[in-house]
């Protein structure tokens, strides 16, 4: 089974991902790892950020081993990434590595912003996961915060309207809920109710499955 599941930032995905992924025991992919991978790399081997061909060159030797989490989670290295996310030759370098993951035998979960639309149209569910922009604001900044990173909230809101409207508004594999997905708004759910709704998702295309196998 391929679940594709996307949504914006801080939007409780990539949680719902890996719980899905336990419970289902299925790999999972968090894609937006690669785009962050490339964003840290071209700011560290100081590409020039107008360069498509330069960025496809980092996204193409990728070492997804050189960096740890606490690299890639910061602000600067999620605005980096959703920069390079916008260069099309940086989408196609990582296309087929994501396509390869989500095809592996019994399937795969990946969490993006264009996994239904784009590397695996064809998935057996679709999320979207959503919430209001304060919502999901307030969540991602006392993440960094705790973290240390010293933001205000108001600078948090402003970097995630940046963010998201560059996700959606970008020419190719925007940012867009696929026609066939099923919508979790996590605004006011807590995590263990968005995941039980994902999972009552799951168990639904499951059941569909066994109803068209049998005679
Ligand atoms: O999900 P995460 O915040 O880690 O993603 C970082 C950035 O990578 C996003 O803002 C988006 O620009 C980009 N991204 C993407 N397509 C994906 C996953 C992430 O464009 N499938």
């Amino acid at each position: 089974m391929i679940i594709a599941i996307d949504g914006t930032l801080a939007s409780g995905k990539g949680t719902i991902a890996k719980r899905l992924s336990a419970w289902l025991e299925l790999p999972h992919m968090d894609t937006g790892r690669l785009y962050r991978a490339t964003g840290v790399a071209a700011l560290q081997q100081e590409v020039d950020f107008d360069d498509p061909c330069a960025l496809a060159d980092v996204a193409q030797n990728l070492d997804l081993n050189a960096y740890d989490e606490a690299e890639l989670r910061t602000a600067e290295a999620g605005l980096a990434a959703s920069r390079v996310a916008a260069v099309p030759a940086v989408r196609a370098a990582l296309l087929d590595l994501q396509r390869r993951f989500a095809h592996q035998p019994g399937g795969a979960i990946l969490d993006g912003r264009d996994i239904g639309t784009v590397v695996c149209p064809e998935a057996d569910l679709k999320l979207w996961v959503d919430a209001d922009v304060e919502t999901r604001a307030t969540r991602r900044w006392k993440e960094l915060t705790e973290k240390g990173e010293t933001l205000s909230l108001d600078d948090m809101i402003a970097q995630l309207k940046e963010r998201d409207e560059r996700d959606k508004s970008r020419a190719d594999a925007p940012m867009i809920a696929a026609a066939d997905s099923v919508l979790i708004d996590t605004t006011h759910l807590t995590i263990d109710a968005a995941v039980d709704k994902a999972r009552a998702a799951v168990e639904a295309v499951i059941a569909q499955k066994s109803e068209r196998s049998e005679p």
